[in-house]
């Protein structure tokens, strides 16, 4: 296989490549003086990024609770009844979706109970 056809096409190729080489030398000359980088210091707001603990019930809130929303989603309801905790895990499961074991799902509205349960 020829790269070139003939010799006109051939000089504008090497012209093509030298005005790219020139082009690749002069740039960086360029930009090094217009670009001067700074640092610059930004207070990120905080939340609740996991349910705290370490308990079983925590795991099981961080494995299945945090794929759809935040953690902040059930930390900022109001404290509620532990039966309703129940509904609302089962409502995540089975209107939802959620793929929570049912093994699981009284383990996460204990865990719910115990930090946002309604006393
Ligand atoms: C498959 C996705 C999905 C998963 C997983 C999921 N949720 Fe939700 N959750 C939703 C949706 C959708 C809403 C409704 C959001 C809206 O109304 O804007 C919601 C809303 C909520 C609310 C607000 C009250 C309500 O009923 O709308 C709470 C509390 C909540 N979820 C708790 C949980 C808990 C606890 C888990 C883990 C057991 C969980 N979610 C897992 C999808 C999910």
């Amino acid at each position: 296989m020829t790269l070139f056809r003939n010799r006109k096409t051939q000089r504008h190729h090497l012209l093509g490549l030298a005005l790219g080489v020139i082009g690749l030398a002069i740039i960086p000359m360029g930009s090094a003086s217009a670009l001067t980088l700074k640092t610059q210091t930004v207070e990120l707001p905080t939340s609740t990024r996991v349910f705290p603990g370490d308990s079983a019930g925590a795991k099981a809130a961080n494995t299945y609770c945090l794929m759809c929303h935040s953690a902040g989603m059930v930390m900022n309801q109001p404290d509620l009844p532990k039966a309703t905790w129940l509904v609302e895990v089962n409502k995540m499961k089975n209107a939802f979706k959620a793929p929570i074991p049912d093994d699981q799902v009284s383990v996460i509205a204990d865990y719910l109970d115990s930090i946002k349960g309604k006393k």
